[in-house]
């Protein structure tokens, strides 16, 4: 039978709890997920692609059902190219809703047969995101319980460069 793949895309800037937990998830529902790695970017990154990439091979180096590709370009291409059933994403909240319901229709304007499937974030990581935890660490707090140990490390590391 042909193995279902879900593409998991996003700027991963950096990888964080909730991203992983999403990761997981998706893993029960379909047979594999590539983490599409945004490329080009306006957001003006703080770790570069390759860094980033690094972070999230580590974190899934143990589970041959995860893969991490490049996006650049459109994403239903790349689903599509992928041979994957669905895009995979986090929703923690309503204003993740209207921008992810933009998307949706776009996606699906685009490419009809391409599913988008949410997952609700876990209450525990519903605040959390990449650009807050930045804005925290650079600040001095304590990000440490929402991010992967390894990342958390370079994240201090980079902020200290
Ligand atoms: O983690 P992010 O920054 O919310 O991820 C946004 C991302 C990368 C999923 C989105 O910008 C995207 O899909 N980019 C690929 C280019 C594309 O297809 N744009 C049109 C989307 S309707």
């Amino acid at each position: 039978m042909r193995e279902r793949l879900a593409i998991f895309p996003g700027s991963f800037d950096p990888l964080t709890n909730g991203h992983v937990d999403i990761v997981r998830r998706g893993l029960a529902l379909f047979d594999k997920v590539q983490v599409a790695l945004a490329i080009n970017e306006s957001k003006r990154p703080i770790f570069a692609f390759d860094e980033r990439r690094a972070l999230i091979d580590e974190m899934f180096a143990g589970e041959d059902r995860v893969s991490v590709g490049g996006l650049d370009g459109l994403l239903v291409e790349y689903a599509r190219q992928a041979g994957a059933v669905a895009i995979l994403r986090g929703l923690r909240g309503p204003s993740d809703f209207d921008y992810e319901l933009k998307m949706v229709h776009m996606n699906h304007h685009l490419a009809p047969g391409i599913e988008t499937v949410f997952l609700a974030s876990r209450t525990e990581q519903s605040f959390v995101s990449s650009s807050l935890v930045k804005e925290v660490a650079r600040l001095g707090g304590d990000v440490s319980s929402h991010l992967p140990p390894h990342i958390h490390t370079a994240l201090v590391a980079k902020l200290q460069g």
